[in-house]
This record gives C-alpha cells, structure tokens and sequence, in this order.
C-alpha cells in the first residue's frame, strides 16, 4: 500500500527520497513521485509505474533541487493509476505540495466546497482536497501549524500526510491519523516515513506518531504537536533491525531469504520465552484467574495472520478446551459480534496496522474483551493498543507474500497455547514438557528439511503449467492447506483452492478433470487413512497426486504420484514443518512462470486501508 517518505537534511533530497522510496517498494505500489523545496519553490516530479520511471525522469534526483523534500508510492484507491493521479498533489498557487497515505471519507464534501471557493482540481484522488484545503486555510490564517490543526480537524477517515509549504523553505510537515507514519531523527537528518525501512541508513532512534500528532521536521530540529497546537514530548525508542536485516544479502528475491531464514527467526522467538522448562513471555498480563474467566476466545486476523488463526483455533480448542472462533477482521466487527468482559480477543498481524484488524481489535475494545496481539512490527498501532503483545522476533519482512512472519505467528500460537495450558492445568506436566522439548527442536527440524529444496524445485519445474489446482487436507492439514493455497495463487497466479478433504465430494470434486494437481496433506496422523481415501476419491476421477506426509509413513506412497516428506514432530506442532514445502513450491512455480516474485501484481504488503 502506498508509502510515504519525507526527508529534511544537510544533503540533496531527492536521492535520499528515491533511496527511501524504493524501501517501501515491498508496500506494493503502482505509481511514485516526490517534491522539493529549493528554497523558494516547490519542485515536484512523479509517474504512472515503477520506480525506475521516476528515477530516469529525474535522472537519479538531480533535476530536482533542494534539502527539503517528501515522496510517495501510491496504490491506487481513488482514480486510476497515472500520472496526474500520482503524488505529491500541489495546490493550485503552486506553494502546497501533499503526499497521503490513507482515504479521506469525506473528500466530495470538501471538494465541493472548495469548488465554491474557485479551487481547480486535476486528478481523481481524494488527496489533492487537501493540497487545496491546507491552501485555503492557511491564506485565512498564514500560520501553518494551525493551518495543521484545522485540517486535521476537518479531514475524516484515514491519512499519513507530509506537506511542503514553499514559505518555509527550510521545513516540512506531518500527521497521521489511523495510518503508518514513523519518525526518526537522525545527525543532520530528520525523517518521516510509512515504517522504518527507509530511514535505517540514516538513525535507528524513532518515534511512533500517535493519531493526530503533528511533526514540524528540520534538519537540525524536530517539534511534535497536538491537535491544539502545543508542544509534546515523545518516547524514543533504538531499533535493533539493522540495513543488512532489509537487504538481500545475495539471494535472488526476499521471498527465498524469508523462506530460508525460517529456522533462525523461529529461534528467536521461541528460546527467550522458554526458560528453565517455564514459559516465560513478556508483556502478558493474563492471570490464572483472568483466563478462567474466559468463555470464548475469537482470534481476530487477515490474510495469511488468519490462516495462522485458523491453525490457532484447533491448537488453543486442544489445549484449553475453551471454545474458539475464528475470524476475518473485515468481517467481524460487522456482524455483531457476541463480546463482553468474558471474552478474549487475539489478533494476529505481521505489519500491526492492517486497517480492518486494527477496527476490529478496537470494536473488542469497545465492548470490553481483552485483547492479545501477536505482532511483528515494533511500536505498530496494533502493539501500542493491544492489551498484551506477544512479538514475533522475525527481522524485517520485506517480500509480500509472508513466510518467517507466518511461521513465528505460528510459534508464538504454541507457546501461548502452553502457557494457557499450564495456568488452567488442562494438559499434564509430561505432556507440556515433550511439547517444550518437541519446539525448541523444531529450528533444526526447518532447516533440515529446507535442505532438502531441491527436491521441491524438481517438483515445482514438473508442475508449474497447471491451470488450477486444489489443496486439501483434514483438521491441521486442512489449515495448513489454506495458506498453502494463498502463497501459490498470490506470487504464481495460478487458480487454487483449499479444501477440508471431507468436504470435497460436496461439489468441488466436480472440477477435478485428468492431471488435475492435487495437493493432499497428510501429515495429521491420526486422520491419514481419512485424507488418503479422499485422495482416492479424485485419483479416480484423473487428478495427479502431490500428497506431504511424515517421514516414515508411507501409506500417501499408495496412492500418490509424488510424495514429498517432511520431519515428524507432536501432532500440534506439525504445521510448522508441513507448510514449508508450500512456501518453497508456491516459489519454484513462481520462479518458473518467471512472476514477479517479491512484488505480486495488485497486491500489497501492509493494507491500511478497509
Ligand atoms: C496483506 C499481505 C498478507 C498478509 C495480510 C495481513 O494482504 O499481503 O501477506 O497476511 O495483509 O497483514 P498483517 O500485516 O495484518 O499480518
């Protein structure tokens, strides 16, 4: 989704804007732009396209001059993607230039009345109301930090904004309300942007702007406001991600880097909070008499966090036989949803600040639940509003479709679904213990079995020309199953749907036709001979078999054409091994069409908007 980047500094502005912008090419985007203030105007270049149109149309930066400057990378909500439509959007007089992240609900409105006003409008966007509005309030008052603070007050819905004003040549402006925006400060060097990414190379000192908060950005000074106009202090928090950890480090696409770094991101996670054969995890607040309180648990989530939501759900049933559901963000805070003080709320999300996630985790809030993230990005609206927040320790996760976040999701599920376990004495001492014992040997167990990927890749290389394919699976494989099924239709465009295997002969079974790909999971032992007579069932109907089993079984051999066969480990457990050959397969195809890896068409990395 869009990202913005905003730059005040003792060095030329556009190259740093360019440098940040691409950072925030994982976000997903479709057309980019900056504006500099070279001391008495606005500069501005943008274009339909990637990155690299920008760069040739300002030759790297250096037809566009000053020390002052904001870029953006826009995904398209409103108008399509084109040049008038990118950002920076510059009023009409010239001296306002603006670059948004977010929606702005009520844009016709405003439109309209400036429209009276005289105002002109080029684009379709919701965001060039605002490069006019901050133009039409600051011509009543010349003052641009209360001209902030009106439009703050006027604008509705979401935003992330930097806004250049041509009569103060030596500062920007920032605000945000409901969508990312960080600061950092650095030597010489004060920055905004949509998250930490870009600014690494400059300072890991950062402040997380909290809605409504306005930034005035120099190069040697930085002033946080509120709405009211006075002054406030922030925390400032040192990020221990360094530039090397959101580099490539030599690997074709980010996506392959995440998929190996599986094992060391799972260690990360998992070893701190596992101490002494005691659960020990940080920032949780939940006692014993807190959870036995509990009536229901609603784990809360988008995308692939949902998939993990959907492993969550049998695991947390299993071990604290409390009855969970789980949901898609987007849906539940719409449908009502039973909640009071009884209830706990998990929400899951790499990026922590997913925008339906975010609403739905304050819906709970609303009504009184307890709410638990796990969350990857530190200082992320999601970590600063939850309740409790469990971090996954996964680094940077820069390629769109998710791997090392989903699989410390998955850890920090466990270790939850443990600790819950201890505290409510629904799992004995013995069993809790192999459990531990079985997680810390689960890093050993990735890396193993990533080890064996070329065996994957042959798979993948025999493979990837199918038109459609079905992923079926029963109980955790049937979750498993689920983001198996996302990762390959998101980066190989290939058709694919996850199926519950009993589930299948209840009408998807007549779309298998001869050499239909099946992909049958089979690592749930105790439902094996289930899921096997459900591949036979479209085995017989011409599907070509690709079945995952547990090594040292080898009743899937039977009946499929290929097996691939990943490490036992406790049933619970099990995903974790069992989703790694998809990741790696969803790959492979991909590489093999030749898709864009890293960067999948229409889609986006952190959605923040609903
Ligand atoms: C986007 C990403 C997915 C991700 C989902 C939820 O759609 O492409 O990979 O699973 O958002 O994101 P979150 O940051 O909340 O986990």
């Amino acid at each position: 989704m869009c990202g913005i980047v905003g730059y005040a500094g003792v060095n030329e502005a556009a190259p740093v804007l360019l440098k940040g912008l691409e950072k925030l090419e994982y976000r997903g985007y479709d057309s980019a732009g900056i504006a500099v203030l070279n001391g008495r105007e606005i500069e501005f270049a943008k274009a339909a396209g990637k990155l690299q149109v920008l760069r040739d149309l300002t030759e790297e930066g250096a037809t566009v001059h000053g020390r002052i400057g904001i870029g953006h990378t826009r995904w398209a909500t409103h108008g399509e993607p084109s040049d008038v439509n990118a950002h920076p959007h510059v009023s009409n007089s010239g001296r306002f230039a603006v670059v948004h992240n977010g929606i702005i609900e009520n844009y016709q409105q405003l439109k309209a009345m400036l429209l009276g006003k005289g105002f002109t409008f080029l684009s379709q966007t919701d965001t060039e109301v605002i490069a006019q509005l901050v133009e039409y309030y600051y011509g009543k008052c010349g003052d641009m930090l209360e001209t902030m603070c009106r439009i703050v007050g006027k604008l509705e819905g979401s935003y992330a904004l930097g806004i250049l004003c041509a009569d103060q040549p030596d500062r920007f402006y920032a605000v945000r309300k409901d969508s990312p925006l960080v600061l950092g400060l650095g030597e010489g060097a004060n920055l905004v942007a949509s998250d930490v990414s870009p600014m690494l190379a400059y300072t890991q000192r950062v402040c997380y702007l909290d809605d409504q908060e306005i930034v005035v950005l120099q190069a040697d000074n930085v002033a946080v406001y509120d709405i009211n106009g006075e002054r406030i202090e922030k925390e400032v928090t040192v990020i221990d991600w360094d530039v090397s950890a959101a580099e490539k480090g030599g690997y074709e696409h980010f996506m392959f880097k995440e998929i190996m770094e599986q094992p060391q991101s799972l260690q990360k996670t998992i070893s701190p909070r596992l101490q002494d054969g005691e659960i020990v995890l940080d920032d949780f607040h939940i006692t014993r008499e807190r959870l036995e309180d509990f009536r229901k648990i609603y784990i809360v989530a988008c995308g692939s966090s949902y998939h993990v939501g959907a492993v969550g759900k049998y695991v947390l049933e299993q071990t604290t036989r409390i009855p969970v559901e789980v949901d898609i963000a987007s849906e539940f805070r719409y449908r009502n949803p039973i909640i009071d003080e009884h209830t706990l709320m998990i929400v899951i999300s790499q990026s922590g600040e997913t925008a339906d996630t975010i609403a739905a985790m304050r819906e709970g809030k609303r009504q009184g639940s307890h709410v638990l993230a796990i969350v990857n990005v530190l200082g992320s609206t999601i970590a600063r509003e939850a309740d409790d927040v469990l971090y996954t320790w996964a680094g940077p996760e820069i390629a769109v479709a998710t791997t090392k976040a989903y699989s410390t999701q998955l850890a920090v599920i466990y270790l939850l679904a443990l600790k819950f376990a201890e505290l409510l004495g629904t799992m004995a001492a013995e069993e809790r213990a192999a459990h531990y014992q079985a997680l810390q040997q689960l890093p050993q167990q990735m890396e193993s079995l990533l080890a064996e990927k070329e065996e994957i890749q042959f798979m993948a290389s025999q493979l990837y020309n199918k038109h459609s394919i079905f992923f079926i699976g029963r109980n955790l494989d049937y979750a498993v199953a689920l983001e198996g099924s996302l990762k390959l239709k998101e980066i190989s465009y290939i058709h694919s749907e996850a199926y519950a295997g009993g589930e299948l002969k209840h009408g998807t079974i007549s779309l298998i036709e001869q050499g239909t790909l099946v992909v049958t999971l089979a690592t749930h032992d105790a439902l094996v001979d289930k899921i096997k007579s459900n591949a036979e069932e479209v085995k017989a109907r011409g599907a070509y078999l690709l079945a995952v089993a547990v090594r040292g079984d080898e009743r899937m051999a039977e009946v499929a054409d290929a097996v691939f066969y990943v490490p036992r480990t406790l049933p619970l457990l099990q995903p974790s091994l069992t989703v790694l050959p998809l990741q790696l397969f969803s790959y492979y195809v991909a590489s093999q069409k030749g898709c864009s890896i890293d960067q999948p068409k229409n889609l986006a990395k952190s959605v923040t908007v609903e």
